[in-house]
């Protein structure tokens, strides 16, 4: 096979996953800019080598003709989450959103591989644009915890080391490492709630921060340097006093006087309100 040929084909899979993969990071900042909890952590993607693709062909018994049809992985984007439920979250977002379809589900969290395996795969159809016009390609989406990927990372290196002929005690080790992420991800579901919440408030405090650094430095362009170094030492000030609350109360209390002076302080603006009633 040309290797010409191989990059051509494999193009419009490069766009899919360069195109999504900004398209997730994108999401997980603005449920960040709106102080909003984010259900993704974290996103990777790749295109699958020709190696790779050669011997899933050559083990599915795939023939050339057919390998975009049934090779639904050549685009992978992988998702990972805190916790089990941000995982039904994200297949929301991503059933809901009018720029790809789902075609197939696999839910292997609540149908767990005898392997041990557990994620929550989806199939969908991306549209690229490419010279030749729209083409519609499949991307294979995986969503799983920190957890789980920890598990499935690891395995997928014993078998790749034991060429999938893991010796039985090797496997027994895996199986119990696969119980135990099992009680990890249910015990972190229950304290869900508590860990969410510090990583809303530490967030907030990110956003304030931001928020009254920003209108600091706009102020200085309006009025003196000495009214600023006052109002820059009230915010360290308050700043030590390590109370939410009354970083609250500072932020709005310079968003006055920044009004005053016509300042926006639209960048984090929102993700304020909604957290303060
Ligand atoms: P392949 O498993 O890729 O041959 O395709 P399939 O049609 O059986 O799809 P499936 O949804 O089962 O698996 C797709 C992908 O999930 C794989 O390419 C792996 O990345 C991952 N996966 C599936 N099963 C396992 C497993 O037992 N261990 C690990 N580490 N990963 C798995
Ligand atoms: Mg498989």
């Amino acid at each position: 096979m040309d290797i010409l040929l191989w990059h051509k084909i494999l193009r419009p899979y490069e766009m899919a996953v360069a195109e999504l993969l900004m398209k997730f990071r994108h999401l997980k900042s603005e449920y960040q800019q709106r102080g909003e909890y984010c259900p993704i952590e974290q996103v990777i993607g790749r295109v699958k080598s020709v190696s790779s693709i050669l011997d899933k062909m050559q083990r599915k018994q795939v023939a050339l003709d057919d390998m975009e049809e049934k090779i639904e992985d050549i685009a992978g984007i992988r998702i990972i989450c805190q916790f089990v439920e941000d995982i039904y979250r994200v297949s929301g977002v991503i059933a809901s959103r009018n720029d790809m379809r789902v075609t197939e589900v696999k839910d292997y969290i609540r149908n767990q591989k005898e392997s041990g395996y557990r994620s929550y795969h989806l199939i969908v159809l991306y549209t690229v644009q490419t010279l030749d016009g729209p083409r519609d390609v499949q991307v294979e989406i995986q969503i799983r915890t920190m957890a789980m990927d920890f598990w499935a990372t690891v395995e997928h290196s014993l078998q790749y080391k034991y060429q999938g002929r893991i010796p039985e005690k090797v496997d027994i080790r895996l199986s119990n490492a696969a119980s135990a992420i099992i009680s990890l991800d249910n015990e972190m579901s229950s304290v869900r709630d508590d860990i969410m919440d510090a990583q809303l408030s530490s967030r907030l405090r990110y956003n304030l921060v931001e928020d009254i650094v920003e209108m600091i430095e706009k102020l200085y362009q309006y009025t003196t340097r000495r009214e600023v170094e006052k109002i820059q030492d009230e915010f360290y000030r308050v700043y030590q006093m390590n109370d939410i609350e009354e970083l609250i109360r500072y932020h709005s209390e310079l968003d006055r006087i920044a009004e005053a002076y016509r300042i926006q302080s639209n960048r984090h603006g929102e993700g304020v309100k909604i957290i303060e009633n």
